[in-house]
């Protein structure tokens, strides 16, 4: 097996993206900074709008030739520097969706001047036609009532009743809040429901996902629980402690008595913050 791959390497994006072949990945899926100014434990977030711009196009043009040629590409973003990454990405890219994650933000306030930014904005781009991708494995069921109302003799036997409907562009799933199970030591944690919709429907299994900005690695768990293999980079050593603790620890699925325990003191804790 190389050398690089299931490993998350404690170093800068930059240099470690030297250190995979070109053509070897199949799923980039990237959480990078988004200049807010936020705390990392580095000045990653904090850089003049032209520094980051640069710093992105940089990151961007060493991690795209890592793609097979079937191979897409996965940006969180907010709606900031959208649409300048947008177009770098789309110079060398197809894109092939603006997915909005709402990120269920209660309404207790908030900016006075503008109206409250409650999404992030995620692209989703394909390096070419005939890119990997999955829409059976990321099927959302139908309920019940659904199915009970299209059950005209018209409708039985109807494939898309049974295998559930394709997700919408619009995924509302609850930040992490401090008390949720899932929840690291990392101020923008992903949660992983939204990183495994994106691992199953573009990273065939056994294929290998990039992420050049592990945080405390959600991405590299995913692939980990997908039976997909992982590789990527994470600048500040105290996250990438919580990467390799994350990885090593077993695998404990939520019981319903744990999930409504999440819940009502997600409920609890409910704040304003402007992003995630
Ligand atoms: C938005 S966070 C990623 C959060 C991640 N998706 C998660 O779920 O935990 C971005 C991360 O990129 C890291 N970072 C910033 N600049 C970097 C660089 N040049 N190389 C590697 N990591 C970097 C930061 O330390 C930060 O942890």
């Amino acid at each position: 097996m190389s050398d690089w791959v299931n490993q998350v390497f404690c170093e800068d994006a930059l240099s470690g993206l030297a250190r995979i072949p070109d053509g070897s990945i199949d799923l980039i899926l990237t959480d990078p900074p988004y200049n807010l100014g936020k705390d990392y434990g580095n000045a990653s977030d904090q850089q003049s709008v032209e520094a980051y711009l640069a710093w992105t196009e940089q990151w961007i043009d060493a991690a795209v030739p890592k793609l097979k040629p079937n191979g897409s590409l996965y940006i969180f973003l907010t709606w900031r520097f959208t649409p300048e990454i947008f177009v770098m990405l789309k110079k060398r890219m197809t894109m092939m969706n603006e997915i909005i994650w709402d990120r269920r933000v209660p309404s207790m306030g908030g900016s006075v001047r503008s109206f409250s930014s409650v999404h992030d904005t995620i692209g989703f781009f394909a390096n070419r036609k005939d890119y990997y991708f999955d829409l059976d494995a990321v099927r959302i069921p139908y309920d019940a009532a659904t199915k009970k109302a299209r059950s005209r003799s018209i409708f039985i036997g109807a494939k898309w009743l049974e295998v559930g409907y394709n997700p919408k562009d619009v995924w509302s799933v609850s930040r992490l809040h401090r008390e949720h199970p899932e929840r690291a030591d990392h101020p923008t944690q992903k949660p992983l429901e939204i990183i495994e919709r994106m691992v199953k429907a573009s990273c065939p299994p056994g294929g290998i996902v990039l992420d050049p900005f592990m945080g405390s690695g959600t991405t590299a768990i995913a692939a980990k629980r997908l039976g997909r293999q992982y590789t990527g980079f994470e600048l500040n050593p105290a996250y990438c402690a919580i990467i390799h603790e994350r990885l090593a620890a077993p695998e404990v699925p939520m019981t319903g008595a744990k999930k409504r325990k999440a819940a009502k003191a997600a409920m609890a804790t409910l704040s304003t913050e402007e992003t995630s």
